[in-house]
């Protein structure tokens, strides 16, 4: 229902008269579908300021550095809930009880194992194809497997495919980091935890089953935590665009990890270690800001600046307290956390950066702790999409639970009208 209404003049017209709704948080919205059948298309490449949606899940409040899972702020949650109490909240929409928590941990603990016909997709990679490359196929090829649970519009079919996916992705990960380095693949095990688990799968050998530190067990989960949802960003749209066809679930979160690949997305944190790496030294760090500054250079301060963040990104202060507290525990002293503590010093006191309203977002430190943990930079978006998963396949499951329609944008066409072809 209309809280209020808007009117559209366009000269020579008449006033188009437009509904305007009022969310729990956040701005209103103007309700534009009508204008279709006026003719006219409204223009907003990039989506600067168009909604997609109506969602329950996650709000965030750009000015102010909020963000909200299903209204509990981010940092609470970073710091009372694990990875798996925040998945059940993304899924369900409220913190499990203690039953439910316990029977959630057991199912998803009985599907972390995958066919066994899928280590032979990882043959056809070379040793040294990027990660997210084999992730993108692997999770695309999953959905061949689970013939069983691929009708769309069962509920109980949402839900496993939910549970294998969250399940199934550390798992895939931690294969994808054997393969690149040549070592044999870990099972899952069910007496630890999901990160854990994830830790044993990626750093323990047959040979060599050690026990996973609790630092950096907890520093994992937290990292999954601070990953695990972000409202309408790019590839949670493009999970939500490519489930508006009716596509099945794993082909879904394949187009998702395709989305977050980039480094304008989630490909950031594998390249701002990368950056970090360029600049070396504290001493260049002006240098590389002017770089950042100049309009002609196409380089960007990686991890910094955010399309909805104009003040810090939540996510990136419990990071950098997390980086200090794993890094003492573990009794490193890691220059690049020095060098980015300086090169945010110095970004956030000059002008182009204030006025602009660049903070570090969430991957300017999160790679720092996952060198910490032992994750190589090139692993970086994996975990990243690996946090994501119970994010993307909420919104995905809150689209097809309700009315939806395939999402079909129109444009503005500036090319050639209509010409016949030319006469021989
Ligand atoms: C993620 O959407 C999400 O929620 C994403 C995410 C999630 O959890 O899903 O939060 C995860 O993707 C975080 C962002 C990670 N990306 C990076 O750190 C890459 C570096 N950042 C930029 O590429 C950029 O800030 C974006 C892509 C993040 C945001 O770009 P916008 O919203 O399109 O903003 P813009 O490019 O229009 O920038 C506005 C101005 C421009 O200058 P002017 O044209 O006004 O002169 O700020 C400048 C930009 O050139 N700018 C930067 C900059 N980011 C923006 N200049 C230098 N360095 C940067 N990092």
């Amino acid at each position: 229902m209309a809280d209020k209404k808007a009117q559209l003049i366009i000269e020579g017209a008449a006033p188009i008269e437009l509904p305007v709704y009022s969310g729990t948080l956040g701005p209103d919205v103007v309700d534009v579908r009508s204008l279709t059948a006026e003719g006219i298309f409204t223009f907003d490449p990039g989506f600067m300021a168009t909604s997609s949606c109506e969602s329950k899940i996650t709000f965030i409040d750009g000015d102010k550095g909020v963000l909200l899972h299903r209204g509990y702020p981010i940092e609470q949650l970073a710091e009372k809930a694990n990875f798996l109490e925040t998945c059940f909240l993304l899924l369900k929409g409220e913190l499990p009880n203690a039953e439910e928590k316990q029977k959630f941990e057991s199912t998803i603990k009985n599907h972390t194992m995958v066919h066994e016909q899928l280590k032979s997709f990882f043959n056809g990679f070379r040793r040294d194809a990027h990660p997210m490359a084999i992730m993108c196929g692997v999770v695309g090829a999953l959905s061949a497997f689970y013939h069983d649970s691929l009708d769309i519009n069962d509920p109980h079919h949402r839900e496993i495919s939910a549970i294998r996916l969250i399940a199934k992705m550390p798992t895939l990960a931690a294969m994808v980091y054997k393969y690149s380095i040549g070592q044999p693949m870990m099972y899952p095990r069910n007496d630890l935890s999901y990160s854990e688990n994830f830790l044993h799968m990626m750093f323990n050998t047959p040979c060599d089953e050690k026990k996973i530190s609790p630092i950096l067990a907890r520093a994992m989960d937290r990292i999954f935590v601070l990953h695990a949802d972000h409202e309408q960003n790019a590839s949670t749209s493009t999970v939500r665009l490519a489930g508006s066809s009716g596509a099945n679930p794993f082909a879904c979160i394949a187009a998702g990890i395709a989305a977050l690949w980039g480094p304008a997305h989630g490909g950031a944190n594998e390249a701002v270690l990368r950056m970090l790496d360029e600049i070396g030294d504290v001493s260049n760090i002006e240098k590389f800001v002017a770089k950042a500054k100049d309009k002609d250079d196409p380089f960007k301060l990686m991890g910094f600046g955010h399309r909805v963040y104009k003040n810090f990104d939540p996510r990136a202060k419990v990071m950098k307290q997390t980086c200090d507290e794993v890094l003492s525990e573990l009794g490193i002293n890691d220059p690049q956390l020095e060098l980015a503590m300086k090169l945010e010093e110095i970004a956030r006191t000059d002008p182009y950066f204030i006025e602009r309203n660049l903070y570090p977002n969430v991957d300017f430190y999160s790679g720092i702790i996952l060198k910490a943990i032992g994750i190589p930079t090139e692993m970086f978006t994996v975990i990243f999409a690996t946090g994501r998963t119970p994010g993307w396949i909420a919104h995905w499951n809150e689209m097809i639970s309700g009315p939806y329609k395939i999402g079909r944008p129109r444009q503005l066409y500036t090319g050639h009208s209509q010409r016949d072809y030319p006469s021989k």
